[in-house]
């Protein structure tokens, strides 16, 4: 992750989303579609208080769409207002605006009682780094601007940027960390391209993402790769999972002296074509596990 998270760190974004609260009239948690859950902030119904808040299923283009509609009505369950969208197209982006209008009917209808002229909604994108919040506050905008998140530190002075009529966005997105301490999150931010593999073992990661593969996309795994192996009865046993690393390897040529599998360079493959979405819309979070 392009940002090294330390306790002060938390304390400093936790305190700078607090500011800008008073500021704004909703909350936009912006979450990746394909691990709703790993890609949240673990104590993000304290940091946001009570402001209303509108959830974002974002990249929803490489999600399960059937998951993603569980997620959605899940979240509604929850009580909170909820869109997928995918900002890299702009699909459904334009519906924001009016859903954010919808959460604050109640305010806005006191405002015209009162005679007054309801503004625009204001508004502050939240979420973890590269979950997409730069894209989809250029697409609210319908323009490219450049988007800086909060340095620790840091203060400058905020920009409204209007998205059309009806809404306006800070400019600078709330930047939040998620569940670090969760190895899980940890592996599934990793294959999904959240966190850099720089930072991580590219082979652990891809034997972990081969895992979660096996054990919910075997069909996708074995139509994309053409793997003639049985499915692995157990998934907790690593030998059954290299196996399958090693057939995908085989397939791929990724062969080195000795006709022995180059795990190394199978693992690259399998990542970049996972998050580039080669092997269809998959979702690593269902809503009914959770
Ligand atoms: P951030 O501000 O939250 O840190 O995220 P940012 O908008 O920079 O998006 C991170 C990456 O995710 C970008 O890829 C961006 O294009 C991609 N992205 C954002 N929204 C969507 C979406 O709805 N669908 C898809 N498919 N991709 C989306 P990138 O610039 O290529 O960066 P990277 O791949 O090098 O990480």
């Amino acid at each position: 992750m392009s940002i090294q998270w330390f306790p002060g760190h938390m304390t400093r974004a936790r305190r700078q989303i607090q500011d800008k609260l008073k500021l704004i009239d909703l909350a936009v948690e912006l979450l990746d579609a394909r691990i709703p859950i790993s890609s949240r902030n673990p104590m993000i119904d304290d940091i946001l208080m009570n402001k209303p808040r509108l959830i974002v299923l974002g990249k929803s283009d490489l999600a399960d769409p059937k998951e993603t509609e569980a997620w959605i009505e899940r979240f509604k369950y929850e009580g909170h207002e909820c869109i997928s969208v995918d900002a890299s197209t702009g699909t459904r982006v334009g519906e924001i605006p009016g859903l954010a209008r919808k959460l604050l009917h109640e305010k806005i209808a006191r405002q015209i009682a009162k005679g007054m002229n309801p503004r625009a909604v204001r508004a502050l994108i939240v979420g973890i780094p590269n979950v997409g919040k730069s894209t989809l506050i250029n697409r609210l905008a319908g323009r490219n601007i450049a988007i800086t998140g909060d340095k620790p530190g840091v203060t400058k002075g905020q920009q409204w940027i209007k998205c059309g009529t009806e809404m306006e966005l800070l400019d600078t997105p709330g930047i939040l960390w998620p569940k670090f301490e969760d190895q899980l999150v940890g592996y599934r931010l990793a294959m999904t391209g959240a966190i850099k593999e720089q930072i991580l073992d590219i082979e652990d990661i891809a034997f972990f993402a081969t895992r979660e593969l096996i054990n919910r996309y075997w069909d996708t795994l074995v139509e994309r790769y053409g793997i003639e192996e049985d499915r692995p009865a157990d998934v907790e046993e690593s030998s059954e999972i290299v196996r399958i690393m090693e057939a995908i390897g085989r397939k791929r040529g990724c062969l080195i002296s000795g006709g022995r599998v180059d795990l190394e360079k199978t693992s690259g493959i399998i990542l970049r074509e996972l998050r580039a979405g080669k092997l269809g819309r998959l979702t690593l979070e269902s809503a009914s596990t959770y």
